[in-house]
């Protein structure tokens, strides 16, 4: 009878889930799956009948043909409706059985739920996972975490999954208790705004100076031969030359005129453009996990101000219409002498400012699990953290591989630029950074990923920084005390009479 038993329940059979049960099934594990509307799940099985899948049409008949402890995995939308489930799933499971959320829920959400079912006796896990809809399918970047006990009952099967690299070490690790599994993977995704802003930025300021979609797409194809090799460069290259053909050039005005209307979508557009991408409308969205970080770091007190400079971006540009009425009313002053073209920018240089953008951002985001780890007691591995990054996810570049080997080094490194793994990167970065914010600022092209970067790299390195003014003015206004540089103690100084008052 038990031979007949699945390994593993999937719940929630939209592309993520089906894809993941479809890869679980590929491993030769036997898997059941679930959908609350069961036509949804009745197609995931017709579609694949040479796979391991046995549907099952009610959460009773699911639970009863599991392996035990049973294994459910749930890949339904983040928020209400993984509480609904967990509801429905909790009396019909037995002590030890163990419940996995593979979407990308809150940390704080997973964390009560691990402790909200540790009181049943249910061991939870939020698993981070990254890559879309082929990562899921063909192998996934994957963090769990959570009960260390339900980990080790599933860890073959997250191995079996997982992206691999280097022949076949596994991209997943068991990232720490509670909700540990989902922060990592939502810094990841703070990360992700980041590094498509500083693609999106190259793009628009080589744009800006007279290089073609096809230009820069070889561009990114060179330096993708290198250091800067990244999944995010690869998909620039394939996105800078994919075709229009969903329009047809002769029916393209009139069908950019029949849409423009009084909402300034078209504004500012290569409306005769052969390439796809010049008729996407500049508004990006988002569903949440890059402001979760923001929100983190204010919460926190790190500096994430490239990762903020990718979320700001997306909610600027949704601000369309307001950006075309400014930009027939805000000047740009720019000089003529600074005017935009080819010879303002050296290729080799923006390269090497895009590499150092990139360290910055990641700096930036492993700054924050150093801050999580310690207020949340979860001892992350950031080597650990960056290995797994390497194969399946959004994020995987080869820039991972020296951030690797900078907390081998040293695992309790302060900033990720500190390490001397960076320093060839830092002094051809540098001043190729400094470069292109001064050449971007003159010509009126706003690259904020980028100037972000520069401000954080001044202000880290400033022994001695602005702050003693905040202070004084603190102080001055409000009575609010400051620090000597010269003794120990807290100070006030009456620095006139009527503010004393
Ligand atoms: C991943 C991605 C994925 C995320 C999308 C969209 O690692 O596979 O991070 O989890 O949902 O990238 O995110 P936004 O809608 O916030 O841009």
């Amino acid at each position: 009878m038990s031979n007949n038993l699945c390994d593993i329940a999937v719940l929630g059979m939209a592309v993520m889930g089906k894809n993941l049960a479809l890869n679980i099934a590929d491993n030769d594990y036997k898997v059941a799956i679930y959908n609350r509307t069961t036509s949804k799940a009745i197609a995931a099985a017709e579609e694949n009948p040479e796979q391991n899948l046995s549907l099952f049409v009610t959460l009773e008949e699911l639970v009863a043909n599991l392996k035990r402890p049973r294994k459910l995995l749930l890949m339904v939308k983040a928020g209400a409706a993984v509480d609904k489930l967990i509801e429905s799933l909790l009396p019909l499971l037995d002590e030890g059985d163990i419940i996995m959320d593979g979407g990308n829920s809150h940390f704080q959400d997973t964390q009560r739920r691990f402790e909200e079912l540790q009181q049943h006796g249910i061991q939870y896990l939020g698993v981070g996972v990254s890559g879309g809809e082929e990562g899921a399918r063909r192998g996934p970047a994957i963090m769990p975490g959570g009960s260390k006990a339900a980990y080790d009952a599933v860890a073959d099967i997250f191995e079996a999954i997982s992206a691999k690299v280097n022949d076949n070490e596994a991209c997943e690790a068991y990232m720490g208790s509670g909700g540990a599994g989902h922060y990592v993977k939502m810094v990841h995704n703070g990360i992700e705004y980041a590094d498509m802003e500083i693609i999106a930025e190259i793009y628009s300021l080589l744009k800006a100076n007279g290089y073609s979609n096809l230009e820069i797409a070889d561009v990114f194809e060179n330096w993708d031969k290198g250091d800067l090799s990244s999944y995010l460069s690869e998909i620039t290259v394939d996105i800078l030359r994919e075709k229009d053909l969903e329009n047809p050039e002769d029916d393209l005005l009139d069908d950019i005129e029949s849409q423009v209307g009084a909402d300034y979508r078209a504004v500012g557009a290569d409306n005769e453009s052969e390439f796809l991408l010049d008729h996407i409308l500049d508004i990006s969205e988002q569903k949440g996990t890059g402001k979760w970080t923001n929100q983190e770091g204010l919460e926190l007190h790190v500096d994430l101000s490239i990762l903020y400079s990718g979320l700001n971006a997306r909610y600027m540009s949704a601000e369309k219409t307001l950006r075309v009425k400014a930009s027939e009313i805000l000047p740009a002053g720019v000089d003529a002498e600074n005017a935009l073209g080819k010879q303002n920018i050296d290729i080799e240089e923006l390269g090497n400012a895009f590499l150092l953008a990139r360290l910055i951002a990641y700096a930036q985001g492993f700054a924050l699990y150093k801050s999580a780890s310690k207020a949340y007691g979860w001892d992350l591995d950031y080597k650990s953290i960056a290995a797994t990054f390497r194969g399946g996810c959004i994020i995987r570049s080869k820039l991972l591989v020296p951030i690797m080997e900078a907390y081998d080094k040293n695992p309790d490194l302060d900033n990720l630029l500190l390490a001397d793994n960076f320093e060839a990167e830092i002094s051809q970065g540098i001043t190729a950074l400094r470069k292109l914010v001064s050449t971007a600022s003159l010509a009126g092209v706003a690259i904020p990923a980028f100037s972000s970067a520069l401000a954080y790299y001044d202000s880290l390195r400033a022994a001695r920084s602005q702050a003693n003014m905040i202070s004084a003015q603190r102080d001055y206004f409000g009575a609010h005390t400051y620090r000597r540089t010269d003794r120990d103690g807290v100070y006030h100084h009456e620095w006139n009479d009527e503010t004393a008052e």
